[in-house]
C-alpha cells in the first residue's frame, strides 16, 4: 500500500542507506534530485566554456595538454550526471532543452569572464577548491546513482584543484608583473566563488528539505566556511591576499570570519543578468544546432538496425 511504501522510504533514509532507482520515493524528493543534478550537469557542460577560452593561448604546450585534458573531464562529468539523472525518468534532450530555454539553472560562477592567464590556475584553486567542499559530501548523498558518480567526479576534481594551485605556485615564483597577475585574478574569483555555495542559510529555500532527505549533508554555510578555512592557509603560502577586510582567525569560534558576499550580484547573476551569461547560452545553444545532424544520423542509423533486426 502506499503507506507502506513511504514508510519503507522513511526508513531507508533514516538508517542512512541508499535509495535506488527502482525503489519508490516521493514525487518532491525526485523533482528535487533531477532539479539539483541537472543543475550540477549543467554546470559542468557551461564550465567548459570559460576554459576552453584560453586552450589555444596556453603558455606552453604541457599546460595547453593539462587544460585539454580538464576540459575534457568537465565533459564526462556532465555525461555521468545526466545520465545519473535519466534513472529519475527524465532524458538528457528534455534537460538540455531547460537548460537552452533558461528554464533550468547552472553555477553562477560560470557567468564570469577569463580575463587572463592567471584566471586557469585561480579557477583551479578557488573554483574546483569550492566544488570539492561542497561535491565530497555529495558522496553519500541518499540517492545512489548520484552518491556513486560523486566519487569518481570528487577524485578528478581533486586533480583539477591541485593542476590550478601547482601552475599558480609557478606564477608567484616568477616576474612582478606575474604575481600582479595572479593578484588582480584572485580579487576578481574570490566574491563570486563564496557565492557559488548558494545563498545564505536564511535565504536558501531548498535546504532544510534536502537535508531531511538525506540529499544534502551540509548547509551552504557551514560550507562556505569550510571552504574559507581551506583556503586561508593556501593563500598565505602563495602569498597573495584575499580581498576581504573582514576576514581574520576568530580564536573562539576557531574559524575564520569573513565578510558578507554582495547578494544583489548573486541574485542578478543567476537571473541572467551577469557578465557572461548571454555569451554562454548563446553558445550552448549554437553548439546542441551544430550538433543535430549527428543526433539525427545516429536515430536513422538505429532505426535501419531495429528494422533488420
Ligand atoms: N548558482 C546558481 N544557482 C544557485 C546557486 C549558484 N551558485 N546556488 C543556489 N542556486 C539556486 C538553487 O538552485 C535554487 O534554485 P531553484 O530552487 O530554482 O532550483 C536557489 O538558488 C536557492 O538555493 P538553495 O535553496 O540553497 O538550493 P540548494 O539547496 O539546491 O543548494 C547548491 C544549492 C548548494 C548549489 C546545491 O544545489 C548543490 O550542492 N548542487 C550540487 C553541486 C553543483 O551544482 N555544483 C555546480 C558548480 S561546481 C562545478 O560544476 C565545477
Amino acid at each position: 500500500s502506499p503507506a507502506e511504501l513511504e514508510e519503507r522510504f522513511d526508513a531507508t533514509i533514516a538508517a542512512d542507506q541508499r535509495i535506488e532507482p527502482r525503489d519508490w520515493m516521493p514525487e518532491a524528493y525526485r523533482r528535487s534530485l533531477i532539479r539539483q543534478i541537472a543543475q550540477h550537469a549543467h554546470s559542468e557542460i557551461i564550465g567548459m566554456q570559460p576554459e576552453g577560452n584560453w586552450l589555444l593561448r596556453a603558455p606552453s604546450l604541457r599546460r595547453r595538454a593539462i587544460l585539454l585534458a580538464k576540459v575534457q573531464d568537465e565533459a564526462g562529468h556532465g555525461m555521468y550526471l545526466y545520465a545519473a539523472a535519466e534513472t529519475l525518468g527524465v532524458d538528457r534532450e528534455e534537460l538540455t532543452e531547460k537548460l537552452i530555454d533558461s528554464k533550468q539553472k547552472y553555477s553562477s560562477i560560470f557567468n564570469y569572464p577569463t580575463l587572463s592567464w592567471a584566471d586557469i590556475g585561480v579557477i583551479g584553486w578557488l573554483v574546483d577548491g569550492a566544488a570539492i567542499a561542497n561535491q565530497v559530501p555529495l558522496c553519500r548523498c541518499s540517492y545512489g546513482p548520484y552518491a556513486r558518480a560523486m566519487i569518481r567526479i570528487c577524485k578528478e576534481e581533486s586533480f583539477h584543484q591541485r593542476q590550478g594551485y601547482e601552475s599558480l605556485l609557478a606564477l608567484t615564483a616568477g616576474t612582478e608583473a606575474q604575481k600582479r597577475m595572479v593578484q588582480e585574478s584572485v580579487d576578481r574569483w574570490w566574491w563570486p566563488s563564496l557565492m557559488m555555495f548558494g545563498p545564505a542559510d536564511g535565504d536558501s529555500p531548498n535546504t532544510h528539505q534536502s537535508m531531511a532527505w538525506g540529499i544534502k549533508r551540509h548547509t551552504n554555510d557551514e560550507l562556505r566556511q569550510r571552504f574559507v578555512d581551506m583556503t586561508v592557509p593556501q593563500a598565505a603560502v602563495l602569498g597573495v591576499t584575499l580581498p576581504d577586510p573582514d576576514l581574520r582567525w576568530n580564536d573562539e569560534r576557531q574559524a575564520h570570519d569573513f565578510g558578507e558576499p554582495d547578494w544583489s550580484e548573486f541574485t542578478a547573476v543567476v537571473s541572467g543578468a551577469g557578465p557572461a551569461n548571454r555569451q554562454r547560452l548563446d553558445h550552448r545553444r549554437r553548439a546542441h544546432e551544430n550538433g543535430a545532424w549527428v543526433r539525427e544520423a545516429a536515430q536513422a542509423y538505429a532505426e535501419k538496425q531495429g528494422a533488420r533486426a
